[in-house]
């Protein structure tokens, strides 16, 4: 079988032809940011958003984007006639490969663009249906989470909690407040009303968070952007997890203990199916460039 076609600084190519510098500063530093696309029967999901934070990621960075949107858009169209059907396309920048190690940013590098995709799952029948269990954990990670950087040691050690615990994810928390589970956002329920922690340099702004907002909005759900305290996330009557992979996903059980009924609520089951519409409106677009 031959490898999956991939993305390398401008060239297509079967992903195992691909080789990359030790001294690139992605491998040495973790000196690069990057960006996952749900891609569903081949029409991405808010790519031009994605690209936009892929931006804002690089300016925080000060690393120069080689590529523009409408060229980042041409790109992933490109790598998806090599890979049809839902789909999540991982993009990754980073600043290159100098000649030697030197922590000081060297001038005039030229940037490292790798691209893939590989099939998506979604959350399973069983786990919109049921939710998924979480544990909690302080947010042990540095002050610059709204940067979707490669430097993801935090968010492995931090997912790694609730690897070994058997669960989904590791809700985290700040000086008491809510900030977001290690790869996905959270939302919580309290009386009806969704609550999301606020968009600062404490959380990455997911683009399904910013969706599910708008959802709201349009679908007449109340929604409010504030800080979240940790003793509200362990009376809510439904805690949520967002992400470009797991959609909206329900949370039943954290750190053992049921979350409000044991099952996904009803404002989370309303949540779920306007996503799940505007995902059907999607397929009805003519698929991207
Ligand atoms: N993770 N917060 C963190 C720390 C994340 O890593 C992610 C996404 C999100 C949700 O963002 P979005 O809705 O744009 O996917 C929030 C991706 C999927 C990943 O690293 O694989």
């Amino acid at each position: 079988m031959t490898a999956p076609i991939a993305h390398f600084n401008g060239k297509l190519l079967p992903i195992d032809q691909i080789s990359i510098s030790p001294l690139d500063r992605g491998f040495i530093f973790g000196d690069g940011v990057y960006e996952v696309i749900p891609v569903y029967n081949g029409v991405p999901l808010r790519a031009r958003e994605h690209f936009e934070r892929l931006q804002r990621s690089m300016d925080e960075i000060q690393l120069a984007n080689p590529h523009t949107v409408d060229e980042w858009m041409k790109l992933t169209g490109e790598l998806l006639r090599h890979h049809p059907g839902d789909q999540a396309v991982y993009i990754q920048v980073t600043r290159g490969a100098p000649q030697k190690r030197d922590h000081v940013i060297p001038k005039g590098l030229t940037p490292t663009v790798f691209m893939m995709s590989n099939p998506m799952a979604t959350p399973s029948r069983e786990a919109v249906e049921n939710g998924v269990a979480c544990v909690t954990s302080r947010d042990f990670r540095w002050e610059k989470c709204h940067v979707k950087s490669t430097s993801l040691l935090g968010n492995v050690l931090a997912r790694q909690i609730s690897v070994a615990a058997g669960a989904t994810e590791t809700i985290l928390f700040r000086d008491g407040f809510l900030t977001e589970a290690s790869s996905s956002n959270v939302f919580i329920v309290k009386n009806g009303v969704v609550l999301a922690p606020p968009r600062d340099n404490l959380i990455l702004m997911g683009i399904t968070y910013d969706l599910v907002q708008s959802l709201a909005r349009e679908g007449s759900v109340r929604l409010e952007v504030r800080q979240v305290t940790e003793a509200e996330v362990r009376s809510a009557d439904e805690i949520w997890l967002s992400s470009s992979t797991k959609e909206v996903l329900g949370v039943t059980t954290l750190d053992g203990k049921p979350v409000g009924g044991g099952k996904p609520g009803p404002v989370f089951r309303r949540m779920h199916a306007l996503y799940q519409e505007y995902k059907a409106k999607l397929a009805k677009r003519p698929v991207a460039a």
